[in-house]
């Protein structure tokens, strides 16, 4: 190859850089969305198989926080990622929510203002949900807490994957 072929003009200089550049910048644009569309688990209604989190005897009505893993197995590979719920009871019934608000995905905590007792607290901007989820009007989340799809057996429950819902 002769050293001409080798040289590199200005223009196509500038050219290079600009792709470059610019695919960078796309390739930093798109692979947050390329990874909601992937990793299923980081969407309401990601995850499919029943955990086993606590047992019926160690709840009560006022919302507790547990903690668990659960398996998620995408095309390339199988890990193990934490989750949380805040789990009560009400009467016979076992609710179970995800901790993560439905704004802009910080966790909320349970009764945590003192300034609005009992109810769902997110500290990122203020956000509320009353006990049973449901978003407080005029706080940023416009939607409530995720349920999560439950069974109880044998005394143990088992929790499965989170259920979007419309605010009422
Ligand atoms: S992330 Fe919860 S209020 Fe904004």
């Amino acid at each position: 190859m002769s050293e001409k072929e080798h040289k590199v003009s200005r223009r196509q200089f500038l050219t290079y850089s600009l792709v470059g550049v610019g695919g960078f910048m796309a390739a930093s644009a798109i692979s947050p969305m390329v990874r909601f569309a992937l990793d299923p688990a980081l969407e309401a209604g990601g995850e499919s198989d029943y955990v086993a989190v606590t047992t019926v005897d160690q709840l009560s009505e006022e919302p507790q926080r547990f903690d668990f893993q659960v398996e998620v197995v995408d095309a390339w590979y199988t890990s193990n990622q934490p989750r949380s719920a805040w789990i009560y009871k009400e009467g016979d019934e076992i609710i179970a929510l995800s901790p993560q608000c439905t704004h802009l995905g910080c966790t909320v905590n349970w009764n945590a203002n003192e300034d609005h007792p009992n109810q769902f607290y997110c500290p990122c901007h203020d956000g509320r949900f009353e006990k049973s989820g449901q978003n407080v009007a005029n706080t940023p989340p416009t939607r409530p807490l995720d349920i999560y799809e439950m069974e109880v057996r044998d005394g143990t429950v088992y929790l499965g994957k989170t259920i979007e819902r419309k605010t009422v």
